[in-house]
């Protein structure tokens, strides 16, 4: 296979920026497109250097049958999102999905038997795992310089306005809240009714990665739904998840996607403690990172110029989008699929930046129940290819 073959789902922003990216990079032809909103289709199409020959499917079930389509990009956004990707790991495609790789358990692991099933390559595309300043984090943490770690904070507080709450379902076009009394034809999007702490795939891919470990146990709280900012959008503000780790350091995660928040300071925040030390992500847009080690002469903790961006970032990455991260997913996922490097980022990883987000909402759901993360990866308690007990 010289080039991978992509049929793409999901035409809305990010199936687009997709899109422009995969036509830039060496190793991808975009073959087939598919959006159930027709006006999507055509810009979509549109978007492509060379439209001809580029099949435009309504139903996602076509696409999985085109025998010309060896890999899904799945950009949708939809609470099937993780039945998705198995259905087309099922059908015999590669998968290279938008995150979060699912919104039940049941779905991480028809993921996870598929993929072993089939021996396609599934990659769950979160690119905050790339980025400069957590391969800077995780030397630090393997070469003891924090010593033990104990404890790890992750957020992502973000506000996009309120435009990705309300869609016309037959343009595609997004409303704020302010426009929905001149627009009686747009409908609530599944971010309504998703728990907002699902979202966690940006600080649990970055800080696992950090830590080289995985969570074992959860808990979770929420504010009350609707939104206290926009009482017309369902999702809660915020919702706290308590976690424990198999290395037994303790995470407090949070996410929050309807009250503003400053744009200068970034939507997202990170901390790592241990016995000897810490680290600190930037808290505004004048500020920086910071660091201290008990063993190093340190009075005080000392600003640090890490960066989204890496100092090693080809040419080709700059400007990918999220400082320049964005690159790196395609890369990985292309020289996976083509047998030039296997995914480090692999399926279990995946499942285990998804299952504590989606057992967290369930927490909250049952009282703040401590729930226990189930381990995906093959052994005496299941086979490779079989579905648990
Ligand atoms: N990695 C990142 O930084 C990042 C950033 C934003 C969004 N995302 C993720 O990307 C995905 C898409 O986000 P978006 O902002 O583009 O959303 P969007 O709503 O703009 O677009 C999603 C598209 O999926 C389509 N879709 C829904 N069900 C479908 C189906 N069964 N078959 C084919 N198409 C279907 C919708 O019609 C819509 O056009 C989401 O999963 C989101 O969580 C990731």
């Amino acid at each position: 296979m010289d080039d991978v073959r992509v049929g793409l789902a999901g035409l809305g922003h990010r199936g687009l920026h997709w899109l422009r990216r995969l036509r830039q990079m060496e190793g991808y032809r975009v073959v087939a497109v598919c959006d159930p909103i027709a006006a999507l289709r055509e810009r979509g199409l549109a978007a492509l250097d060379r439209r001809d020959g580029v099949a435009a499917y309504a139903r996602y079930e076509d696409l999985l049958v085109d025998p010309k389509v060896d890999a899904i990009a799945l950009c949708v956004r939809s609470l099937s999102q993780g039945a998705m990707a198995a259905q087309a790991l099922e059908a015999g495609k590669h998968v290279n999905a938008e995150v979060p790789a699912a919104h039940t358990l049941e779905d991480c692991w028809r993921i996870v038997v598929a993929a072993e099933r089939t021996g396609r390559v599934y990659q769950l595309a979160e690119q905050a795992r790339y980025w400069g300043f957590v391969d800077a984090w995780r030397d630090l943490v393997a070469e003891g310089r924090l010593g033990r770690v104990t404890f790890c904070e992750g957020q992502y507080i973000g506000y996009y306005g309120t435009r990705q709450f309300f869609q016309d379902p037959e343009t595609g076009h997004f409303y704020d809240v302010e426009e929905l009394p001149a627009h009686p034809e747009a409908r609530p999007t599944c971010l309504h009714v998703m728990p907002p702490i699902h979202y966690l795939p940006h600080e649990l891919s970055p800080m696992l990665k950090v830590l080289d470990d995985r969570v074992v146990e959860v808990t979770a709280m929420s504010t009350g739904s609707p939104s206290y900012s926009h009482p017309e959008i369902g999702q809660p503000d915020i919702q706290v998840a308590l976690m424990k780790t198999e290395k037994d350091v303790l995470l407090r995660m949070a996410t929050g996607f309807t009250q503003p928040v400053s744009h200068a300071r970034g939507h997202h925040w990170y901390q790592v403690m241990g016995t000897r030390g810490s680290v600190e992500w930037k808290r505004s847009g004048r500020g920086f990172p910071l660091m201290w080690t008990a063993d190093s002469q340190m009075h005080d903790v000392a600003e640090m110029d890490w960066r989204y961006e890496r100092t090693d970032a080809p040419q080709e990455a700059r400007g990918s989008g999220h400082g320049d991260a964005d690159h790196y997913v395609h890369t990985a996922f292309r020289d996976a699929v083509l047998g030039i490097k296997p995914l480090a980022f692999d399926v279990y990883r995946a499942m285990e930046t998804a299952a504590p987000a989606i057992l967290a909402a369930d927490s909250i759901a049952q009282g703040t129940r401590l729930m226990r993360v189930p381990d995906f990866r093959p052994g005496v308690a299941r086979l490779a290819g079989e579905m648990p007990r």
